[in-house]
């Protein structure tokens, strides 16, 4: 689909545009471009931006790939960042086999040729080069962002909106992304903040389409077929073959339940299964899913469907899996010794006793055999191994758990669903349409296959349900969505190099996109409203000046504590038995003017919904009017807020009546008065006789109020004392009215209809000077707390000058800068040695929810102790600040899970032996520790900053001891 955007829409490119582009020949594809991405290019050489959304597997890279080439061209740098390390390196190998050696990469641990004019960086590091105002960026003429529907992560989303909001204008931006279906909003948010055009081009068309089926007792079921329809057929055989078999078991094995029953702690995921695998015991459960991958790669092997890659919400699940299939050997002899020869020489890199780690032994086990698993608890090492022979296509099985779905250009023949439930750090749910999307779409490889294949596997005895099940195959995937929010390193860096201010940052924000982008619409009606004020006629009247303002201010209060007070009359049984046929009521409305009536009865609601809130209600009246001023009522009158203190009494030869619908909004006051009422001859005769004395009884009442006044009923009923305080304020109100000077105006009406005017011009005014001003934003209020903490702190001085201490927080974007800071600048760091200064700095860095209690010496124990008083301080700071952070969560923050382990490994033990002092998996202890290279280069720089030398000693020696052996084996891609 061509998008509206294009300039091609509606024009003829000459077809042979392409062949004349020198690039294109120096990249040399060996297949023809799709549409796509001739469009990208062809605003590319135009020297403008783009955004291509498309789906996975779609190309996008060739895109990237020709900025990058262009950039060679004009002699300027392109910078490719990603959100994913491995993407990152992967994406290095690959352009350095596209572009020869000049390509640099830096990311928080590896920085190689920083000087290379293609540069792949994490989007993070891009960003402090921004801050820093890094020479580098006058040089920079395209940056790429691939996966930037990454803004949409909650944690780290934020970091993609700060660097588009600070690029330099005369950079071009290429932004590559899943299908998304908001992909004009962003496209146009970037151009608003950048100024320039985005051409968004979008192709929703997969050229190798999906088929997706059921997994149900052996057989496939086709659920949605290529062309994206929803099969029912197929979902109920596979629904019925379920039942069937779950009717079988049962009848087979009656009542064998009990026993272990409760076993399944600690098997994580159990949300992935469908219903019916409740009340099993843990260890029937696991003989199940055995049984289900023995039949289901079996089955896949039969019809030519490896290889294949089998998605699990787990790590743990995924080695579960993997490990099940002892007896299952896909490679034939010769795969079977390059998969040897390859594992073994890259094994060569690592020391002995790396090369006999458990999870080591493991996959050269599995592998051997075609089978593997990739996800984030492995050791780099192996999940670049499992990568390279997935595609070299050594790998006919892997168990891998989302993160693969991601950039790495790994397409098999089919793709499989253990379940469609996954925990998303919260709650477990069903898998929403655009990770599925992401996921289904690394069946089918381009050139190979006709289509992909896309499998959901059952394991209960339920199929998933339909709708949902369509939903999510054929839903429309997850919008783009701002989610930014202000941080104290950006707050500070903001107001250190004073290039843009914080409220500036606010307002450039995607979050802010809809309110800023109507800003001059708005400005222009806030320029308008004003002068309508002006040109408006000012009054000018004896009697009405002294007072007419507080008037029209306490006739609007009454109106207003009316309408609520009706509203809760309505809602309530007491009060709706107050609105009984025979009530007499003054009418106050567009219609009516102060107008006597009786209720007759209530009119039908319109919906359900508005019976349970009472919004619409409505009543028949007969309503006692004076037919000559009647038609006086001009339509000002009906609208400015009058409350009802006297009623009309219409002249004895022309009063009359009408019967009408009115909606309760258009009562000013239920009297306490009642007559009696033949509701039935009213309405259903229309008996004249029953009209002629009801109306006769409501101008009798009308001309009693001229003596008595108007009598409201009793709601000492209703308790509520929120209504009863509303009650009281408005009877207060009505019994001054009188008292006011210009009530006595002959021309009270016109003079208060202009009053009227004018307040509502003034009330549109002030709404509008509202939402173009930056106290409209929403966020503005937690820099207000934000900024009251840094002063508290004394990170900035009562002018908002950075101090120190906010300098020194500027350096830290790998941990809490705040408490780092205070542990720095307190000299803590001082009382301890290097190793226990890392193993503690750990707590920053590693994340995970769940790990074993550490062993802790005790003077890690103390400074432990140290960094939750300081945290502590800090949450209370926060909290009486009015900052919306819960001080738990805030110090829960910190994870200590991990200090003994980095502890023992900064003092040399072995990897091996690390691995047993937790049950964190190998991969995460990996990334705690190189995220931890990060943090010391942090803190040194510092301690530079600070002329703290011995600390900066002990960072150095620190960051020798940490980096060693497989924790910092460099990449199989470099
Ligand atoms: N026009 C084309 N014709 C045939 N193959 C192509 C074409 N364009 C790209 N490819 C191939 O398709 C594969 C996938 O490309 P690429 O990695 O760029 O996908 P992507 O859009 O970045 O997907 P992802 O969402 O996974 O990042 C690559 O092997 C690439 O060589
Ligand atoms: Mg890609
Ligand atoms: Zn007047």
């Amino acid at each position: 689909m061509y998008n509206l955007y294009s300039p091609w829409f509606g024009c003829n490119v000459p077809t042979d545009y392409f062949e004349f582009l020198p690039i294109i020949a120096t990249i040399q594809y060996s297949f023809e471009l799709d549409v796509f991405q001739k469009q990208a290019i062809y605003h590319l050489e135009m020297g403008e931006s783009v955004f291509v959304a498309a789906h996975t597997s779609a190309g996008k890279t060739v895109v990237a790939e020709y900025a990058i080439a262009l950039a060679g061209k004009h002699m300027t740098k392109a910078i490719y960042t990603s959100p994913i390390k491995a993407l990152s390196n992967q994406k290095f190998r690959d352009f350095k086999d596209t572009f020869g050696e000049d390509v640099g990469i830096l990311t928080g641990d590896v920085q190689i040729r920083p000087e290379a004019s293609c540069l792949i960086m994490t989007t993070e590091i891009l960003r402090s080069m921004l801050y820093r105002g890094a020479d580098l960026i006058r040089d920079v003429e395209f940056v790429i962002f691939d996966e930037v529907h990454y803004v949409n992560d909650l944690e780290r989303g934020v970091v993609w909106e700060e660097v588009i909001i600070m690029l330099p204008a005369h950079v071009n931006l290429i932004l590559l992304s899943a299908t998304v279906p908001n992909t004009k909003e962003f496209a146009g948010w970037v151009g608003r903040t950048k100024k320039k055009d985005i051409y968004v081009i979008s192709t929703p068309k997969r050229p190798i389409p999906l088929e997706h089926f059921l997994y149900a007792t052996g057989e496939l079921q086709k659920v949605v077929d290529a062309e994206k329809k929803w099969l029912s057929t197929g979902w109920k055989n596979a629904s019925d073959a379920l039942s069937k078999k779950a009717r079988e078991q049962k009848n087979a094995t009656p009542a064998s339940r009990g026993g272990r029953g409760g076993g399944s702690r600690g098997s994580g995921g159990g949300g992935s299964r469908g219903d019916g695998g409740r009340g099993r015991s843990f260890q029937a459960m696991q003989q199940v899913d055995r049984n289900l991958w023995i039949h289901m790669i079996g089955f896949l092997s039969k019809k030519q469907l490896l290889p294949v890659v089998v998605f699990t919400f787990s790590k743990r699940k995924c080695d579960e899996f993997a490990s099940g299939l002892p007896n299952i050997d896909l490679c034939s002899n010769s795969e079977k010794s390059k998969v040897h020869v390859f594992i073994e020489k890259n094994l060569s890199r690592l020391h002995g006793d790396d090369r006999q780690l458990p999870q080591v032994l493991r996959m050269r086990q599995l592998l051997k055999r075609g089978i593997a698993v990739h996800h984030g608890g492995l050791l780099p090492i192996i999940k670049e191994m499992v990568e390279i022979l997935f595609a070299e296509r050594l790998v006919k099985v892997l168990f891998a758990t989302e993160t693969f779905a991601m950039g790495v250009n790994m397409p098999a023949r089919t793709v499989v669903f253990s379940g469609t439930r996954k925990h998303d750090g919260r709650n477990f749910r069903d898998l929403l349409p655009g990770e599925y999307t992401q996921m289904s779409g690394r069946a089918g490889r381009r050139g190979q296959d006709k289509t992909g294949v896309v499998i959901i596997a059952c394991s209960g005895d339920e199929a998933p349900d339909p709708t949902n099940l369509s939903k999510m195959i054929l839903g429309v995937p997850t919008k783009l969505e701002s989610q930014f929010r202000l941080t104290y390193n950006m707050i500070l860096n903001l107001l250190r190099v004073e290039a843009l201010k914080v409220e500036e940052m606010i307002k450039r924000s995607f979050s802010e996109n809809t309110s800023q982008k109507m800003l001059p619409e708005n400005q222009k009606k806030f320029a308008e409203s004003e002068e309508s004020l002006n040109a408006l006629q000012k009054l000018n009247c004896t009697i009405c000046n002294a007072d007419i303002e507080n008037f029209y201010e306490a006739s609007s209060r009454i109106v207003d504590l009316n309408h609520k007070l009706l509203e809760k009359i309505v809602a309530s049984p007491v009060g709706m038995k107050a609105l009984n046929a025979g009530r007499i009521v003054v009418l106050n409305n567009s219609f009516h003017r102060n107008a006597a009536a009786v209720l007759l009865k209530p009119a039908p609601l319109s919906s359900k919904a508005s019976a349970a809130t009472g919004q619409d209600r409505s009543f028949y009246f007969l309503i006692l009017i004076d037919k000559i001023k009647k038609q006086q009522i001009s339509s000002l009158d009906g609208i400015a807020p009058l409350p009802a203190t006297r009623v009309l009494v219409p002249d004895i030869t022309s009063h009359g009546q009408e019967i009408g619908i009115h909606s309760f909004t258009g009562i000013a006051v239920i009297t306490k008065t009642n007559v009696k009422v033949d509701c039935e001859a009213i309405l259903n005769k229309q008996d004249d006789l029953e009209i002629a004395r009801v109306t006769q009884e409501l101008l009798k009442y009308a001309m009693e109020t001229t003596k008595t006044g108007i009598i409201e009923n009793d709601w000492a009923k209703i308790k509520e004392l929120k209504f009863q305080e509303r009650l009281k304020e408005k009877m207060a109100l009505l019994s001054q009215m009188n008292e006011y000077q210009c009530t006595r105006c002959p021309d009270l009406n016109e003079h208060y209809g202009l009053v009227h005017k004018q307040w509502l011009l003034k009330d549109q005014i002030e709404v509008l000077k509202r939402t173009i001003s930056d106290q409209n934003l929403e966020l503005l209020p937690d820099y207000y707390q934000r900024i009251e903490v840094l002063k508290r702190l004394n990170f900035i001085d009562v002018n908002g000058t950075v101090q120190l201490k906010g300098r020194v927080a500027c350096e830290i974007n790998s941990a809490d800068e705040l408490i780092l800071t205070e542990l720095i600048l307190e000299n803590i760091l001082a009382d301890f040695e290097p190793a226990e200064i890392v193993a503690l700095l750990s707590c920053f860095v590693f994340q995970e929810k769940k790990a074993s209690e550490p062993n802790l010496t005790p003077k890690l124990t103390k400074g432990k102790e140290i960094i939750l008083g300081i945290a502590e301080r800090i949450a209370k700071e926060q909290y009486s600040c009015g900052l919306d952070v819960s001080p738990d969560d805030y110090i829960h923050g910190l994870k200590f899970g991990l200090v003994e382990a980095v502890y023992e490994w900064a003092r040399g033990m072995s990897f091996k032996h690390i691995t047993e002092l937790t049950d964190v998996l190998e991969g995460s202890i990996v990334r705690c520790i190189t995220r931890l290279d990060e943090t010391l280069r942090e803190v040194k720089g510092a301690s530079k900053m600070i002329g703290d030398s011995k600390l900066y000693k002990k960072m150095e020696e620190a960051e020798e001891n940490i980096k060693r052996d497989i924790v910092f084996a460099t990449s199989l891609y470099f």
